[in-house]
């Protein structure tokens, strides 16, 4: 597979000091809901945690999450199944804050039969599963293509040159230049104008991987921030340590060498 790369404008999250950011994952978010959540869960992410610290809907005035009307109103947009306790039927009822993003499908088997037979995975870790993260989310998104000649692709199946694979055994060519990539059975999920933005960005493609990625990114890993922020904390008390622990060195062995 090729190497992922990241859109050109870079991910904010990166680096030591990087913070995610709110307006990206609001409309990454967006995308999730409006594009992905027809076929994937996120079952490690619950409602709630769109509104804690960090995250797309984090609002100072509600520290409890749970009371934040927006991820109120998010949640109950989603149905969740239940058992009827009547009937011991698998009914639905509607998300609260603290259920997780559901899968759209009754089960594995149901999942598979309206996919061409692959289950679409839970995307709560895909970005930590994944080698690139969400660089290879955004590459995946934005890199299907018309599959070179001579190599032989099956109904329902999709070339994408950045989805791990080995197509030697699909491609007629000469066996020195296999394709790079791999074959999937997503149809490729975005294209440009797809999902409209509330702050105006130009629904590209580009854009719309890059700020679902960003999501997928905090989805991952919610507490990164805060866990940059605590090892910055803790190498300046080390620093101050070492100076105090330098100086009263100086102080207990003045005069003594
Ligand atoms: C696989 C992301 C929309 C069906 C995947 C993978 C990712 C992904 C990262 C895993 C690739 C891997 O295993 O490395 C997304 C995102 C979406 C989206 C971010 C929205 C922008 C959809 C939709 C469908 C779908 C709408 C169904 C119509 C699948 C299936 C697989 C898959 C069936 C498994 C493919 C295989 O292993 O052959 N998706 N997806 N996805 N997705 Fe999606």
């Amino acid at each position: 597979a090729l190497h992922p790369h990241e859109p050109k404008e870079g991910f904010s999250s990166s680096g030591v000091l990087g913070t995610y950011d709110q307006a990206q994952l609001q409309r990454g978010y967006k995308v999730y809901r409006e594009v992905c959540a027809a076929c994937h869960s996120m079952k490690l992410i619950s409602f709630r945690n769109l509104g804690e610290k960090d995250g797309p809907f984090y609002d100072p005035k509600y520290k409890n999450p749970n009371e934040n009307p927006v991820v109120k109103q998010i949640a109950s947009e989603f149905e969740v199944p239940t058992i009827d306790s009547e009937t011991g039927d698998v009914i639905t009822r509607k998300a609260t804050t603290s259920d997780a993003f559901p899968s759209p499908f009754a089960n594995p088997e149901a999942a598979a039969a309206s996919n061409g037979g692959a289950v679409p995975p839970d995307l709560s870790v895909i970005t930590k599963a994944r080698h690139g993260g969400a660089s290879y989310v955004y590459s995946l998104l934005t890199g299907y293509k018309a599959p070179p000649a001579g190599l032989k692709i099956a109904e329902g199946q999709h070339y994408n040159p950045y989805f791990p694979g080995d197509l030697s055994s699909a491609w007629s060519g000469d066996h020195k230049h296999v394709p790079a990539g791999g074959v999937l059975a997503m149809a490729p999920p975005l294209s440009a104008g797809q999902v409209t933005f509330d702050d105006g960005r130009e629904s590209t493609l580009s854009n719309q991987a890059a700020d679902v990625a960003a999501f997928l990114e905090w989805a991952g890993e919610p507490k990164a921030i805060l866990r940059k922020k605590t090892g910055v904390a803790v190498l300046a008390y080390l620093l101050l340590f070492f100076g105090l622990t330098y100086a009263s060195y100086r102080m207990v062995w003045r005069g003594k060498h």
